[in-house]
């Protein structure tokens, strides 16, 4: 696991956007390998998303030939709810860029199935030979996606429950109102994590200083699944200096 500690969120949302437009441009794609990027939503990775528009209109870096899966969506919230995770990434990101429909994943938050969604999600992953690079933040319990504590680290894209604790700091979005948050979501597991060839997880603030701590310097534990990251060959943890003050 390679720590990176910058100065404060800026400067992690300038460095994560310049390696994944490098990651990108180094790729050769065809037609049937195309970059698969992982992204995930938040407040963490909006200077990230704010970078790679900049990076496009500059003409640094295309999205035509890169196919995007997101990380995680809220059940119940129909992709135009504004609190969605559909509706977050069209209005932060993709209308933004070049990005074509056809290369947009997320998961959907109104199935009616949920295994079959998150079987052909992984199914999909699959058949673009696996994600090149995964993006994401942390939850202030340690949580990557919405892989809560005491998910099994060689979890799938499934449906997870999310804890008291998610539900509260996420409230933020919701007015406040904690009874207005979903308390399910669908989420790629710890393993769709593993699987990618690399992964990059940032955190800003001093509510992810202890989060960063247990996930870096305690031992591999489902209770942080940040922490099933040491596992991975190419794990990457971009943190500002507030987050990285417990360690
Ligand atoms: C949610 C998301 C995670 C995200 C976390 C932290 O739980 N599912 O993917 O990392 O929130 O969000 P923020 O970046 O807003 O602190």
């Amino acid at each position: 696991m390679r720590l990176i500690i910058l100065k404060d969120k800026e400067d992690i949302g300038k460095w994560v956007a310049y390696h994944t437009a490098k990651k990108i441009l180094e790729f050769k794609p065809t037609e049937d390998r195309p970059f698969v990027l992982g992204l995930p939503t938040g407040s963490t990775p909006m200077e990230t998303y704010k970078n790679l528009i900049q990076l496009h209109k500059d003409g640094v870096v295309s999205f035509k030939n890169v196919v995007t899966f997101n990380m995680d969506e809220y059940i119940g919230l129909a992709p135009d709810h504004p609190q969605s995770y559909h509706y977050f990434m069209y209005d932060t990101f993709f209308k933004h860029v070049d990005a074509r429909e056809e290369n947009i994943n997320i998961l959907d938050g109104l199935t009616t199935d949920i295994k079959k969604t998150c079987e052909e999600y992984e199914e999909k992953i699959k058949s673009y030979g696996g994600i090149k690079l995964f993006l994401g933040g942390v939850g202030e319990d340690g949580h990557i996606a919405f892989n809560e504590p005491g998910s099994s680290l060689e979890s799938r894209t499934r449906d997870k429950e999310l804890t008291y604790d998610t539900i509260l700091a996420n409230s933020r979005f919701f007015d406040n109102d904690i009874t207005k948050v979903p308390k399910v979501a669908l989420t790629v597991g710890v393993g769709t994590l593993l699987d990618s060839e690399e992964v990059v997880i940032m955190a800003d603030g001093y509510k992810k200083a202890n989060a960063v701590h247990q996930g870096i310097e305690n031992g591999v534990n489902h209770l942080c699944t940040l922490s099933a990251l040491q596992l991975h060959r190419r794990a990457i943890v971009v943190v500002d200096e507030s987050a990285a003050v417990e360690l």
